[in-house]
């Protein structure tokens, strides 16, 4: 078991938060949908992409600047959005916003995060990302925009892949829910995580931050959970998403596109950039997995839209492989939820340093010194069968 000084790889974050938070909470993060079949495969395909090691190049000066969405990034990657991470750490997404900032990455806020835009925002001296959920109020999706604007987030993640929400297991089995129920179960797993508890009741963010207060009737924390529950939208079609963009008039990302028809319905209502994603394989079951389904909608758009993924990324050497085969940029979710459960903010710029480090060093070794120069010839099969 790797202690906080000895932590090296994204695996040490995971395994020390899973000592630290909660079951229930640690497995949230870490579950994919009904068997996780598309789970694994997200994180399974990409070492199916080999890359061609070169030598005697002049290595000596590299950079994995870039940009994503035309905003510079210090390495193509920015952080998921993910709900309820205040819960891997108290203050969760104003400690990974802050963490973000710092390191020149952004910062994707979940609509269903604990601590609100509002105190994201502030608290972070880069402006963040909003993701949304469109929700069948549609007076409380533009509320949200129009907070959103007021924070001065600089794009919009609109997720399109969660009108229903899938089942996953562990979760039942865990008893998760809002608020836990309280039986021996639930209490053994709070019991024996006290440091947890005790920075869970000093914060005052313990509930759904965007939601608690700013829809009627909605005060405790189980009516609030129950109108999320009742609140996705089974009927949201692309006129929505059009509306949506009329709302919002700024940098919009459409994530969840898989399928070459559906990407090129993003690029009809306008997307400045989609994010190939299954939701880290917590919707679809039984789909492919992200990196497979990227060159189909590579091919769609033409070069009309950025192209960035999500799902699976879990080192340096994944960032490249990504970027190899076309996409500007990748994003990942639990590695970052492993390091806020780990060690809250100094875990998310632990996770930072272990993927910056792991491009540069896999960079350099395949002869490369700046990040805007990797293409599919870095590849040994440039088309790689996945
Ligand atoms: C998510 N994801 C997600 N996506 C989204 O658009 N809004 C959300 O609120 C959430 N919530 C959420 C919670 C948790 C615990 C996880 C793990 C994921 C999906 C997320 O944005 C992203 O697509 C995946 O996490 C990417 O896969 P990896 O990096 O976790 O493998």
């Amino acid at each position: 078991m790797a202690t906080p000084d000895k932590i090296t790889t994204i695996d040490d974050l995971k395994k020390l938060a899973k000592r630290r938070v909660p079951r229930m909470f640690f497995d949230y993060a870490d579950s994919g949908a009904l068997t996780e079949d598309t789970y694994r495969a997200n994180e399974r395909d990409f070492e199916q992409i080999k890359l061609r090691q070169r030598v005697a190049v002049n290595i000596a000066n590299r950079s994995t600047a870039t940009k994503m969405i035309g905003q510079d990034v210090a390495m193509p990657l920015a952080i998921a959005p993910t709900g309820s991470a205040g819960l891997q750490h108290a203050d969760g997404e104003i400690l990974a916003a802050q963490a973000c900032a710092e390191f020149g990455v952004p910062y994707t806020l979940s609509t269903l995060s604990i601590c609100s835009l509002e105190d994201v925002a502030a608290a972070s001296s880069r402006p963040i990302w909003f993701q949304l959920y469109v929700m069948k109020d549609r007076e409380f999706s533009k509320r949200l925009i129009a907070r959103a604007k007021a924070a001065k987030c600089s794009a919009l993640v609109l997720t399109l892949d969660l009108q229903i929400m899938a089942q996953r297991h562990k979760d039942v089995r865990n008893g998760l829910s809002a608020p836990p129920k309280i039986n021996l179960n639930t209490m053994t797993q709070f019991a024996t995580k006290p440091l947890w508890c005790l920075k869970m009741l000093g914060t005052k963010n313990r509930q759904f931050g965007n939601i608690h207060g700013h829809v009627e009737n909605v005060s405790d924390l189980s009516s609030l959970s129950a109108w999320i529950g009742e609140q996705f939208d089974e009927q949201l079609n692309w006129d929505d998403i059009a509306w949506i963009k009329e709302q919002w008039g700024g940098p919009l990302i459409l994530k969840g596109i898989m399928d070459p028809e559906d990407a090129k319905m993003a690029l009809k209502v306008g997307a400045d950039a989609m994010i190939v994603s299954n939701h880290g394989g917590r919707q679809l079951d039984g789909t492919e997995s992200s990196i497979a389904a990227l060159p189909k909608v590579l091919d769609a758009v033409r070069g009309d839209s950025e192209i960035h993924l999500d799902g699976g990324v879990r080192t340096g050497i994944d960032i490249l492989r990504a970027r190899a085969m076309g996409a500007q940029g990748v994003y990942v979710g639990r590695p970052y939820l492993y390091g806020l459960g780990a060690m809250g903010k100094k875990g998310v710029t632990k996770a930072l340093q272990i993927f910056h480090k792991e491009l540069d060093i896999t960079m350099a070794l395949c002869g490369e010194n700046n990040i805007e120069n990797i293409g599919r010839h870095n590849l040994i099969d440039p088309n790689p069968r996945l």
